[in-house]
């Protein structure tokens, strides 16, 4: 790509993080996109996250996979085609290819095109016999992924991580319909955290060493870097309780005192104690997650899961 077609590129991004920003401010309650974490600075701290001793869900998928690889590997079958819906899972897709049998191919599809190609890079080199193709598109709607190359005899999807957490029970559906789209009507392999003590998922949630604040507060100090914004990023207070009724924690960034804020031309004011809601990570059980799996035309056929029931990790089938 050419210095300024990735400069248009650049320019178009900020001015949707900053409309995004503008928008959600001007609600009642105040809100921002959870996607906006995820800058160079933000993936950072997210990667630091997942190796926290409390933040458990990542280290737990983790071992689901390697205790199960095998039988994971006999419900995705031979000459599989891999979908991964956003990349950078490396870890866990090296563990379903070493115990697939004759893995096709690979197709991580994602919107950061950069990084997207440095995950296939890496792949490809590792699994010369692999068939790596990496799609820059939005995951969220449906994508046409074309015929099966490279022997491939079917797709197969896979998103780790319980993301789908970070959708709206509405979006969630709406996800798992345009996977099953993009996948032609194929299984999905989903990462999906479950209901737990509350005591777990506050710890997960306000880590001891104060990262998963930074993470929070990233988003202010990105609207500082991109888009000359004075966010005061030490006048805002990290909040994420858990809320046992919606089963879901609510991330939060609390103004300590009266400010008014400069942003993107405009002027964004905030009371004393005001909260901007950044982000929601929705827990499920197998049953809630199996009646939001079905309205989207997938039974949940399978489920492995850790002797603590703290994470799953289920086997998806088109109804
Ligand atoms: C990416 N996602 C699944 C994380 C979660 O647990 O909801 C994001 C995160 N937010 C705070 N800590 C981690």
């Amino acid at each position: 790509m050419s210095p300024a077609a990735i400069a248009i590129l650049e320019r178009a991004r900020r001015s949707e993080f900053a409309s995004a920003l503008i928008e959600g401010l001007s609600h009642a309650q105040k809100r921002t996109p959870a996607k906006f974490f995820y800058d160079a600075a933000g993936s950072a701290l997210f990667e630091e996250i997942t190796e926290l001793p409390e933040y458990y869900p990542t280290r737990i998928e983790l071992s689901i996979l390697r205790d199960n690889a095998a039988d994971i590997a006999s419900f995705i079958g031979s000459n599989a085609q891999l979908v991964e819906f956003g990349a950078g899972a490396l870890r866990k897709v090296r563990i379903l290819f070493d115990a697939m049998t004759k893995p096709r191919g690979y197709v991580p599809i994602d919107i950061s095109g950069d990084f997207l190609l440095r995950v296939a890079e890496t792949l490809e080199a590792e699994y010369p016999h692999v068939c790596v193709n990496p799609v820059v598109a939005d995951f969220t709607q449906p994508i046409q992924l074309g015929p099966l190359e490279c022997s491939a005899m079917h797709r197969v999807g896979f998103f780790p991580g319980s993301t789908i957490g970070n959708f709206t029970r509405a979006e969630a559906v709406s996800f798992l319909k345009s996977a099953r789209q993009t996948l032609d009507n194929g299984p999905l392999l989903i990462g999906v955290d479950l209901v737990k003590d509350p005591a777990i998922l506050h710890a997960a949630y306000n880590d001891a060493g104060g990262v998963t604040a930074a993470f929070n507060k990233n988003l202010l100090a990105r609207a500082n870097r991109e888009l000359d914004a004075s966010f005061d990023v030490g006048a805002f207070d990290h909040y994420a309780p858990y809320n046992p009724v919606s089963q879901r924690v609510e991330m939060y960034l609390i103004a300590r005192s009266r400010q008014r804020v400069r942003l993107a031309g405009q002027t964004v004011s905030f009371a004393q104690g005001e909260a901007i809601h950044t982000e929601d990570s929705h827990k499920y059980t197998l049953e809630s997650f199996r009646a939001l799996a079905a309205e989207a035309g997938y039974a949940q056929r399978k489920v492995w899961t850790d002797a603590g029931a703290l994470f799953s990790v289920q086997w998806l089938e088109a109804a």
